[in-house]
């Protein structure tokens, strides 16, 4: 089996070593920049040789060495620079998702998709559209990173370990993300019983922000990303069934249809297995309606 991913940037990079480090699979890195994945296939190589991991890393220029594989990771595309929303990239990012999308239903039509460029759950819409696979096999990392960064905020304010930490958020991975303090628990104790309503609200402001100013401060988002698309990875491959938040196609679930939404599902060896619906609050319900609304309107301005 291979992991293929496209899109060797930093992004692309942490994922392929991040499934390196788990030994998920044998991974290919494609880009279209001549060199770039042969050299973080070898870079990446080096680092899983000592930590003694089988994963075999390979780079490439041509999308044809993806042909027959299992998974494909999509995060060819561009990143956001400081000041811009992840909307922002919509047209630019719109083209080369379309034109890669379209080679995943040539060379590997039958392959799991995690799609990670930005907008995220317009992108993810674009790909499943245009590479013709169920909606199970085509779905977004959005929510599983923005919970990464929920769980750090929820640490700080608790001081209690991260292992027992249960977070999720939903909705857009953009400006209407949707970090859900009420679903969040500690040991399976409700986060309400260890933080205030303010403090709530205070670390929900946090995660929804906290990527722009690590873009601000270094340039980029790399290593929680790539971690979240690996978890997401192990999921499918090793048939773990992890409930997370996934971008996926809705159809009537959460009373919403033809959208990319991040909502929890079931991922397993089919994929999203099964999306389970939430009774949200007013709240929750208006914050979400509202990265629906947003996801709509980004669809009706993509190719297709
Ligand atoms: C972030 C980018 C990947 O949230 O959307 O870091």
């Amino acid at each position: 089996m291979t992991i293929t991913v496209i899109g060797s940037g930093k992004v692309g990079a942490s994922a392929a070593l991040n499934c390196g480090l788990r030994e998920l699979d044998d991974i290919l890195l494609l880009d279209i920049v001549q060199g770039l994945p042969q050299g973080e296939a070898m870079d990446i190589n080096h680092q899983l040789s000592e930590r003694g991991s089988d994963s075999v890393v390979r780079g490439s220029n041509n999308y044809e060495d993806m042909r027959g594989s299992d998974f494909v990771v999509l995060v060819a595309g561009v990143g956001r620079k400081p000041g811009m929303t992840r909307m922002d990239l919509l047209k630019t990012n719109a083209g080369i998702v379309q034109d890669v999308a379209s080679k995943i239903a040539t060379y590997a039509k039958d392959a799991f998709v995690v799609v990670v460029t930005n907008p995220l759950d317009p992108m993810t819409y674009l790909a499943l559209k245009t590479v013709g696979a169920k909606k199970s096999k085509v779905f977004g990392m959005g929510g599983m990173l923005d919970l990464s960064r929920f769980k750090s905020f929820i640490q700080q304010a608790t001081n209690v370990s991260r292992e027992s930490i249960q977070a999720m958020v939903i909705s857009e991975h953009g400006e209407n993300m949707l970090p859900l303090t009420r679903f969040s628990s500690i040991a399976g104790i409700p986060l309400h019983d260890f933080i205030s309503k303010e403090v709530a609200a205070d670390i929900f402001e946090k995660t929804r922000k906290v990527a722009a100013e690590v873009i601000a401060l270094k340039g980029a988002t790399v290593y929680a990303p790539g971690n979240a698309v690996a978890t997401m990875v192990e999921s499918v491959l090793k048939d773990k069934k992890l409930v997370i938040p996934v971008s996926t196609l809705l159809e009537g679930e959460y009373g919403i249809s033809d959208v990319c939404m991040g909502v929890p599902a079931v991922i397993g060896s089919g994929g999203v297995e099964k999306i389970i619906e939430l009774k949200l609050d007013s709240f929750e319900q208006e914050i979400f309606s509202k990265g629906v609304a947003s996801v709509r309107e980004a669809i009706k301005a993509l190719p297709l």
